[in-house]
């Protein structure tokens, strides 16, 4: 059996997918607010840049990958129109149901569907543009789940991957102090579980780098890849085009 890592733990391959979805079924109900409280609302101004330069365009065809709470597709749905169409999806089926709401709350129409990254249920060169944000690490194979993206992007179409990444080396010890001392003690008081927030800081730390991520979309199709480091690479969006 293959071997994979789950945090800093070695896991089969084909358990990790359970325990990432132990994960999520957990944290779902208090992701957002865990969200806003763990990077201080900084997300936000993370997602917002990513939308930015996602600049979609009236008309486009958006699939929003490991979308769990819908933010990223809150915000394209106006900007596609009815013209185009913006796909909500997760493999986890708790994180969709709370995202799924909140889009409805938000007055916001659009397909929620059940998949995984790793067998995208799409045809080839469907979409213009596909996001993917703080969900790729935590799929087991990696390399296959860039190169299906990278099938249902339309030849010129984009893959935004915003992800946790490499912080800048000034940044490190205090940013591993807060992630192993905060987090999961925030974790505990908000969500009554510290072992989720614990994986998030071990998974963090064990997610390719800003070049490696970069090497690794070039090998999965990807003919030019650009990355954008976001708070002195404590998070990086890299920009993938499908030549
Ligand atoms: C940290 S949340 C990110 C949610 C949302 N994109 C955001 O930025 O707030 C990571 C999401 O990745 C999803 N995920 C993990 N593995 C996946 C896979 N193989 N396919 C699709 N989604 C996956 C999880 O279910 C979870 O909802």
């Amino acid at each position: 059996m293959t071997k994979t890592h789950f945090g800093y733990a070695q896991v089969d391959d084909a358990d990790k997918a359970k325990r990432v979805r132990g994960v999520f079924d957990s944290v779902a109900s208090k992701y957002d607010l865990m969200n806003d409280l763990m990077s201080m609302g900084m997300h936000r101004a993370w997602k917002a840049y990513t939308v930015a330069v996602a600049n979609v365009r009236a008309g486009d065809k958006v699939l929003d990958i490991a979308g769990g709470t819908g933010d990223l597709a809150r915000a394209f749905a106006p900007q596609a129109g009815a013209a185009g169409m913006v796909v909500h999806t997760d493999i986890n089926e708790s994180m969709l149901g709370v995202g799924r709401d909140r889009l409805v709350d938000a007055g916001v129409v659009l397909p929620t569907t059940a998949c995984d990254a790793e067998k995208l249920p799409f045809r080839d060169a469907q979409f213009d543009l596909v996001s993917v944000a703080f969900g790729l690490r935590n799929m087991t194979h990696k390399d296959l789940a860039l190169a299906d993206m990278c099938r249902v992007l339309r030849p010129g179409g984009r893959l935004l991957v915003l992800e946790f990444s490499k912080v800048a080396a000034p940044l490190q010890k205090p940013y591993d102090w807060y992630s192993f001392n905060v987090l999961p003690r925030l974790g505990q008081w908000v969500a009554g579980d510290s072992q989720s927030y614990r994986y998030l800081a071990e998974s963090i730390r064990m997610h390719p780098g800003q070049q490696e991520l970069k090497d690794m979309m070039k090998a999965a199709g990807f003919g030019h890849v650009d990355v954008h480091n976001l708070s002195a690479g404590l998070v990086a969006l890299h920009v993938g085009v499908r030549c």
